[in-house]
């Protein structure tokens, strides 16, 4: 795990921005996966510039989301779907359908998840993952107790994460749905490069853990100990504890 500590989450998205550039430039269709939150947000800012500029395309890239709500309604704004094609997807050139999610509306939920592993396989694989982490540590929505040999399923979202997200549901607590889809921790981890970002005193706790801590499922981020080419970007306040 390749730790680089930043001035801020505008530098670590820069950072996490060069490397995608690079790859899809050694490789125009490459696959990438999509995380939201807000800790990725200035990596899309910066994946924007650079395409605006010239400098980036993703005209024959494919990516796919870690995770989505479990019954939002389609045109709900806080649906991870929408969310990603607002803040990144529909800033950029990808094609028609290059980006895809789990479905949370599904009625066979089961097959929905082993359809969406499918069909990462399908693509090759994700050569880049973007990640943040949770106050929990958990990555993508693995929450703590997730098994580490998961793959993509759905998962009750804890308290702490649901009053975490209330932020994005007018601060009301119940309005955050009660479950979700998530890639799985080893569908993560069958990523080939992981790029992680997180800022601020809050994720302190979760990074210390993540990079210094005993692997374990109570604490999802530290499987990541494991990966042969995890790159985490924090800025001073989130690697304090370090
Ligand atoms: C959500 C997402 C995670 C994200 C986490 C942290 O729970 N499912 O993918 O990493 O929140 O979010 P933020 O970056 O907004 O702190």
């Amino acid at each position: 795990m390749e730790i680089v500590i930043t001035d801020g989450a505008d530098t670590s998205g820069r950072l996490a921005a060069d490397a995608i550039v690079a790859l899809l430039q050694r490789k125009p269709a490459a696959v990438l996966g999509l995380a939201t939150g807000s800790s990725p947000l200035p990596i899309y800012d910066a994946l924007a510039a650079r395409h605006s500029a010239g400098e980036v395309s993703f005209a024959q890239a494919r990516g796919f989301t870690l995770d989505e709500y479990v019954g939002l309604p389609a045109d709900h704004p806080e649906r991870y779907r929408t969310v990603i094609d607002t803040e990144f997807v529909s800033r950029v050139d990808f094609a028609p359908d290059a980006v895809q999610g789990p479905d949370g509306l599904a009625d066979d939920i089961a097959a929905a998840c082993a359809s969406y592993e499918a069909a990462i396989a399908a693509a090759g694989g994700v050569d880049l993952q973007i990640l943040g982490i949770g106050t929990d540590g958990h990555i993508g929505f693995n929450e703590p107790g997730s098994s580490l040999a998961s793959r993509t399923r759905i998962k009750t979202l804890t308290k702490q994460t649901r009053i975490d997200n209330a932020r994005f549901f007018g601060d009301q607590v119940d309005a955050v749905p009660t479950h979700c889809l998530t890639q799985g921790l080893a569908t993560i981890m069958s990523a080939r490069h992981i790029v992680l970002v997180a800022s601020g005193t809050g994720k302190a706790e979760a990074v210390h853990h993540m990079a210094e801590g005993a692997v374990s499922a109570m604490w999802p981020a530290t499987v990541l100990q494991h990966h042969p080419h995890v790159t985490v970007l924090v800025d001073q306040a989130a690697a304090s504890r370090l």
